[in-house]
């Protein structure tokens, strides 16, 4: 049997290693370079995440109850977008419990085999973190509710008519699963969480934070007007946040006297094209294409990608769920639309045909 993805986690092996990063800044996926990064600038502990109040205050009681019992806690999902902090979360539990954390993703599971060698690996009070849940097989899945109900597996040995299943018990262990996409997990995996978080976007003023958190950990100076126009810009999303960060700061060292103040922050966001609300410049090509090729549509998905130079993917899934989330194109049945605040974002005039009214935009 292959070996499944699964190691000890060992942060101290992470390097910080800074590099030119090229991508997509305002990409909410983070490549693995990045994740090095991401791995030095990652809370600690519950005290150090700063914002999702809820989630944090719950999340504080099951641990807490768990610990105060000696018992393993119930099984956690954390669900919400990319780059929201699922990962330092799940990092965060097994930190709290003074637990090893064994870690997986969906991917990786591709037979239940691959399940059953981690599952049966696991000490008592281990915590197991599976990512990308939702990617998990079928097979596995199966196996994996009756591990977290009943803490058994059973392993088959064998193949065909000959194969005996042996029954496997598992010492209780916390199950951690993320996803980005919970409406994806079958009612049954859903339903063995005892405590599911969903993680929000975050609040300019809490990003802020996040910026001047990181600006201290990677010994950045910035003034407090720098950083609420990296927070401004950040999409409501940690993972943007601390990537606007590292090349405002490569700008202040080279072009400035190494702070990040105001001023060089928007010089540098104008440069790499990040506009005051966090378009960069795909974004605003398919506003541009919508209103003024399209007179603000409707249009279709295809035509659109087409008058930007992309793939129809690449708008769909990259560009357009912020432009929704943030009410300048909406999706209707005959296509896609501008919204008035996607005229008023490109500096032209609203048409008056185009209205504000919601029920338009609608689904
Ligand atoms: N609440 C927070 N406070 C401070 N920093 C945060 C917070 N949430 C996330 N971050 C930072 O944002 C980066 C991305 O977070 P994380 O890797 O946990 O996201 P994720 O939800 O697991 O994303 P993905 O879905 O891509 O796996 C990390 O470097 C982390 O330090
Ligand atoms: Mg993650």
């Amino acid at each position: 049997m292959d070996r499944p993805d699964t190691h000890h986690l060992d942060t101290d092996h992470l390097e910080a290693a800074e590099e030119v990063h090229l991508a997509r800044l305002t990409a909410v996926d983070a490549d693995s370079d990045e994740r090095a990064i991401e791995a030095a600038l990652r809370p600690r502990s519950l005290a150090e995440v700063v914002g999702q109040q809820r989630v944090r205050e719950q999340l504080g009681l099951v641990l807490d109850a768990a610990k105060a019992r000696g018992r393993a806690p119930d099984h956690v999902l954390l669900s919400g977008p990319p780059g929201l902090g699922k990962t330092t979360l799940a990092m965060i539990i097994a930190g709290e419990l003074g637990a090893p954390l064994r870690l997986t993703s969906g991917p990786a599971i591709t037979h239940a085999g691959d399940l059953a060698a981690i599952l049966s690996g696991i000490s008592e009070g281990d915590v197991l973190f599976v990512d990308e849940i939702h990617r998990m097989s079928r097979a596995a899945e199966e196996m994996l509710y009756l591990a977290m109900e009943d803490f058994r597996v059973d392993v088959v040995i064998g193949k065909g008519p000959g194969a005996t299943a042996i029954p496997l018990d598992i010492p209780p262990f916390t199950l951690v699963g993320a996803t980005t996409r919970a409406g994806l997990l079958p009612g049954p995996l859903r339903d063995r969480f005892g405590f599911t978080a969903h993680l929000e976007y975050y609040e300019p003023d809490e990003l802020d934070r996040i910026v001047h958190r990181s600006a201290g950990l990677l010994d950045v100076h910035l003034t407090a007007e720098g950083s609420a126009e990296i927070a401004g810009r950040s999409r409501g999303t940690p993972r943007i946040a601390n990537r606007l960060l590292r090349r405002v700061r490569d700008y202040a060292q080279v072009r400035a006297d190494g702070t990040v103040s105001l001023d060089v922050a928007r010089r540098a966001l104008e440069l790499y094209e990040v506009d005051e609300q966090g378009l960069d410049r795909l974004d605003r090509g398919v506003l541009d294409a919508l209103c003024r090729r399209f007179t603000g549509g409707p249009v279709g998905l295809s035509t659109l990608a087409v008058a930007v130079g992309e793939e129809r993917e690449t708008v769909e899934e990259v560009a357009e769920p912020f432009l929704v989330r943030n009410g300048f194109l909406a999706r209707t049945p005959r296509g896609r639309v501008a919204t008035p605040a996607a005229w008023e974002h490109l500096g032209l005039d609203v048409p008056r045909n185009v209205t504000g009214d919601p029920t338009l935009f609608s689904e």
